[in-house]
This record gives structure tokens, C-alpha cells and sequence, in this order.
């Protein structure tokens, strides 16, 4: 797979603005992998989020989204990858900063935060601006340097999502 194609995962919070993204995105060009979850079923998050976050820590992926019901625990578990940038975005100027200052390589979004459209202009903002470099690679340095000492360990393998047990409580989200 071509590492310029987008990778993508969801939880069911974020199933139907995934589904909206993946029709925008490839109306529009762009080649997307989309590791899923593939329908409203309740299932966790992290399972998503390392499939995609490890593909672009890997490089194998340039650029990563994440959509979960607020995005926070996807950028919460994604974060943990080396070289990952998550960036939860609820604004097109949040989407266009954080490439410009933080070369943000992996997207997060809440699908009950977020209105589609909202969400189209932000993912827009978050493509199509380029990192500025300059004073920020000294920011980004220092990142680099933490990970260093302390994302050491070899890639988290999580369970098959389906081993994962839930908590059973009919109506949870
Ligand atoms: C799932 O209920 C919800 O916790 C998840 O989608 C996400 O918002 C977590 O941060």
C-alpha cells in the first residue's frame, strides 16, 4: 500500500462521520484505508487507534484518522506511539495549527462532537496546510527527545477486538 493513502478508524461513536469522511475523501481523490470498526456495534477504541497509530509510527502511513464519540481517547491512546502527532481538532483554525506548528500526522475528531460538515472543513484545513518548520522543529526536537526515553518498549499487541470483553450493560456507549 502506497504510504500517501490515508488510513482511518473509528469506534461506533465516530462510525457515521467516518463513513462521511471515507465518501469525502475518496470523492475527492484521495486512497484510504479504513481499518474499521465497520458499524454502530459498541466496540473499544484502542483496538482502532493502534492499527492506525502504528502504521504511521511505522511510516508505512503518512497521515492517520481518528474518529471516536469526543476524539479524546483516541488521541489519548495514539499519542502513546513514537513519532505519532494526534491532534483532536473541533475547529478548522485548530486543524490548520496544528500542521503548521505541530506537523500533526494523525487527525482525531468526535463524531458527537463534531457536525459533518465541520468536520469536512477541518479535515481541509488539516491536508492542505504544510508544517512551517523553523522555530517549531525545536519544539518537535524535544518531543522527539522524550519518546526517546520514554517509548522504548516494542509495539503494543492489543487482543482481537472480538476477545475484548465489554462490560454487558445494555445502552452503553
Ligand atoms: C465510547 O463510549 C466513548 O467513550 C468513545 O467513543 C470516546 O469518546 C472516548 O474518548
Amino acid at each position: 500500500m502506497d504510504k500517501d493513502t490515508i488510513w482511518i478508524g473509528n469506534d461506533h461513536g465516530g462510525y457515521a462521520l467516518k463513513e462521511r469522511l471515507v465518501a469525502y475523501l475518496e470523492g475527492h481523490g484521495y486512497a484510504v484505508h479504513d481499518v474499521g470498526s465497520h458499524s454502530t456495534e459498541i466496540v473499544r477504541y484502542p483496538h482502532y487507534a493502534a492499527q492506525v497509530a502504528q502504521a504511521v509510527s511505522e511510516g508505512r502511513a503518512t497521515r492517520g484518522i481518528l474518529i471516536c464519540s469526543t476524539g479524546i481517547g483516541m488521541s489519548i491512546i495514539a499519542n502513546k506511539y513514537p513519532g505519532v502527532r494526534a491532534s483532536l481538532c473541533t475547529s478548522t483554525y485548530m486543524g490548520r495549527m496544528t500542521r503548521a506548528h505541530n506537523d500533526s500526522n494523525v487527525l482525531c475528531l468526535g463524531g458527537r462532537i463534531t457536525g459533518d460538515l465541520e468536520a469536512i472543513d477541518i479535515l481541509n484545513a488539516w491536508l492542505n496546510t504544510a508544517y512551517e518548520g523553523g522555530r517549531h522543529d525545536i519544539s518537535l526536537g524535544l518531543i522527539g527527545e522524550a519518546e526517546g526515553q520514554m517509548l522504548t518498549g516494542p509495539a503494543w499487541q492489543p487482543a482481537l477486538p472480538e476477545e475484548t470483553p465489554t462490560d454487558g450493560k445494555a445502552g452503553a456507549s
